[in-house]
């Protein structure tokens, strides 16, 4: 069953041109994407090929004036608590300490204090920031920040979790342990969860499908599965996983013209010098 159908949508800017001139820029356009209920879907694309905007409105965040997206088969009209939005940029209030950060969405819904408690705690522990509760955001570090926008996210229980780059701002150790971290969470809770990176190591490891997108305008290329079994824990080694990796790449390079052998083996130097295609 469908969780988010998004038809037909485009997103037109309207941009300076010198002086008081303005002219419209098309971000994207016409985007046709379906997200299943329960799945996981990674959108992966070059710099400015519009992830963002896409996301910005599913979240409702951004107005959708042409096309129209759907949520469990209603015409979604703006922000709601049916979603919650995990940016890069943590977006924690830093007056807050961890449990009241968390427990920011449950305040918005009225939902007592008592039982506030018990939910905050509950997912404070679900990321592994048990003890830490009384904390401040600037007594954590990077990693421990992401692990409480998503605890946030997740403790007003919204069904689709809406993730941009989230990922982006912690080492690669870190990061290997929040997407480990992440799976787990998404399996115990069987949320539909749309997460845009750039990283295709990440996109391939974490979905069920990754929709590639192009640039000038942002559409979609294509969307492909990812067949891997799960739990993905050490699949990164196996030769599907490297041979879907690549598949993902190529499409990315916007053309098939790689040379699978020059390739072989240095998929993560080919994402330094082809920055284009994973930027
Ligand atoms: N408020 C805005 N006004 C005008 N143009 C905008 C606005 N927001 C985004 N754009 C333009 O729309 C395009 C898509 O931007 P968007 O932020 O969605 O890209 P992105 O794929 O998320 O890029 P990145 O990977 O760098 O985050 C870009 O060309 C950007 O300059
Ligand atoms: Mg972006």
């Amino acid at each position: 069953m469908d969780k988010i159908i998004i038809k037909n949508v485009d997103r037109v800017y309207r941009v300076k041109r010198g002086g008081n001139r303005t002219k419209e820029f098309t971000a994207i356009k016409g985007v046709n994407l379906n997200v299943k209920k329960g799945e996981f879907l990674t959108i992966v694309g070059p710099s400015g090929c519009g992830k963002s905007t896409l996301l910005d409105m599913l979240a409702g965040l951004a107005p959708v004036k042409s096309g129209e997206i759907f949520i469990d088969g209603k015409l979604m009209v703006g922000p709601d608590l049916d979603r919650g939005i995990i940016l890069q940029g943590y977006a924690l209030f830093p007056w807050r300490s961890v449990r009241q950060n968390v427990e920011l969405g449950l305040e918005i819904k009225c939902v007592p204090k008592k039982e506030r408690a018990a939910i905050s705690d509950k997912y404070i522990n679900l990321v592994g920031l048990q003890g830490f509760a009384d904390r401040f955001p600037y007594e954590l570090s990077g990693g421990m920040k992401q692990r409480v926008a998503i605890a946030r996210a997740l403790a007003y229980d919204p069904e689709v979790l809406l993730m941009d780059e989230p990922f982006a701002a912690v080492d690669a150790q870190t990061r290997e342990t929040l997407q480990d971290e992440l799976l787990l969470i998404w399996e115990k809770t069987g949320k539909t969860i749309v997460f845009v990176t750039h990283s295709i190591d990440e996109a391939v490891f974490l979905s069920d499908r990754v929709a590639v997108m192009t640039i000038n305008p942002g559409r979609i290329k294509e969307v492909v599965s990812i067949p891997l079994p799960r739990p993905r824990h050490g699949i990164r080694t196996s030769a599907e996983f490297n041979r879907i990796r690549h598949q993902v790449w190529k499409l990315l390079q916007n053309g098939d013209t790689v040379n699978e052998k020059s390739y072989a083996g240095c998929q993560d130097i080919a994402e330094v010098i082809f920055p284009s295609a994973v930027l």
